[in-house]
């Protein structure tokens, strides 16, 4: 499974790049309001920061303005993917990117017809959100695992992308279900890692070291 992060933040992304663990970056008109600078500078800084995709958002909501964006967001860099809402006129703009070979990502998914209608409109790859759907008592994994069942059944070829991750256990259960990618944020990635085992198991062979290295 492909881990991106989900954040506009230069910082943390240059973190995780370090890590080699990196695949891509999500963001969204949300995380870049939290940054300092111009959206458009700081998408230019993240894609020459990654080799892989990065999601940027249009925020028009008619299909000739998604798309007068999506190419203002492609002059950006190479990697860059046009993320679009789950709308009417998306799924119109998808339909004409799809066709254009421009790559693209369905945002705002909460349910299985909505990422089937996605992936027939041709988006490269379609993100539920899961952890919204739980925040609302729903159950957000079922749904990565309808979305990667359905995709199966009629071999449709757009990505699920589990969007809307809150904790590390999610990015294991996307895994189990055979997501293609998972959105991190950056605190539950760091998380990602961690094992209190880990923890008292090093510092016990630490400690156990420090007994004998004496006698070297
Ligand atoms: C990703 O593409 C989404 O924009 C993001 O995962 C949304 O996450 P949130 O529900 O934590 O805002």
């Amino acid at each position: 499974m492909k881990f991106f992060i989900d954040t506009a933040s230069v910082a943390e992304i240059q973190q995780a790049a370090e890590l080699g663990l990196l695949d891509g970056v999500t963001t969204n008109p949300s995380l870049l309001s939290k940054e300092q600078g111009a959206p458009r500078e700081i998408l230019r800084e993240i894609a020459k920061l990654v080799a892989g995709p990065v999601s940027a958002e249009v925020t028009a909501t008619d299909s000739a303005g998604m798309l007068r964006e999506a190419r203002e967001l492609r002059g950006i860099a190479d990697n860059i993917v046009v993320k679009v809402p789950m709308t009417l006129d998306g799924l119109r703009a998808l339909r004409v990117l799809s066709a254009e070979n421009v790559p693209t990502n369905c945002t705002l998914v909460f349910n299985a017809t909505q990422a089937l209608m996605a992936a027939k409109a041709g988006a490269t790859y379609v993100s539920p959100f899961v952890g919204r759907l739980d925040d609302i008592s729903a159950d957000g994994m079922q749904l990565i695992g309808q979305c990667c069942a359905i995709y199966r059944n009629y071999g449709l070829e757009s990505q699920v992308l589990a969007a809307s991750i809150r904790l590390p256990q999610q990015v294991t259960q996307a895994a189990l279900l055979g997501a293609h990618a998972a959105t991190i944020p950056p605190p539950v990635l760091r998380q990602l890692a961690n094992h209190p085992l880990t923890d008292s198991g090093l510092a016990k062979f630490l400690a156990d070291w420090e007994k004998i290295e004496n006698r070297m």
